[in-house]
């Protein structure tokens, strides 16, 4: 089976880019980080891959006319990496169909909410506002729709009766570091096979 190559986005602070890069550093992922692309040239997640000395792209897209066109010179650059898996860790802007289509089935991401509920950009701060008493964290692929895409794993958190959001942000954050490796190994060992809106990890 060949090592997939892969692009992981993100736009922010990059933990879970720092934890897929730790796993890898410990246990067989099944593939290389080849690329880590970032809408933000000062972001801590560019600065984490080019100390890991991972690759680096960045983009910006107030200097393109529309997303399409800079989803499209995106799409351009992994062409050009031989990307076969986007990770999606923290990457605040949608995703055209450009770049949805092509990478049909092969784009991940990291929700920290048990989806279906609160999708969304604050769906952790959401859940816990809402007074729920177990939320958790999400892996699925990405659709065309928002939040939407088949569910790999799931795994759930319980808001404590003392809990500020802090607390729980940090516990959101501690699963999200330990299942999001998972489910790029088992992407990339091809564990992952998908039946309608269902994922069934083959073991
Ligand atoms: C994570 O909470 C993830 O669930 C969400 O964005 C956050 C990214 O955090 N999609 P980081 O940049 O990986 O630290």
């Amino acid at each position: 089976m060949l090592r997939k190559r892969i692009a992981v986005f993100a736009s922010g602070f990059g933990s879970n880019l720092q934890a897929i890069m730790d796993f890898a550093g410990k246990e067989d992922l099944g593939g290389e980080i080849s690329l880590v692309f970032s809408n933000k040239g000062n972001s801590l997640a560019l600065k984490r891959a080019r100390e890991n000395q991972v690759k680096t792209a960045c983009l910006d897209p107030s200097g393109f006319t529309n997303r399409v066109e800079f989803d499209r010179a995106i799409l351009e650059l992994l062409k050009s990496e031989k990307i076969d898996l986007v990770v999606l860790a923290g990457y605040m802007l949608l995703l055209s169909p450009v770049l949805v289509e092509y990478y049909s089935n092969r784009i991940i991401n990291i929700h920290p909410a048990l989806l279906p509920s609160f999708k969304g950009t604050h769906g952790m701060k959401d859940a816990f506002n809402y007074g729920v008493k177990v939320s958790g964290v999400t892996v699925h692929f990405v659709d065309s729709e928002l939040d939407s895409g088949p569910i790999i794993l799931q795994e759930a958190v319980n808001i404590k009766e003392n809990d500020s959001l802090e607390d729980f942000e940090k516990r959101i954050h501690a699963v999200e570091h330990r299942i999001y490796p998972r489910a790029v190994q088992l992407f990339c060992h091809e564990k992952l096979r998908i039946e309608g809106r269902k994922v069934r990890i083959l073991v």
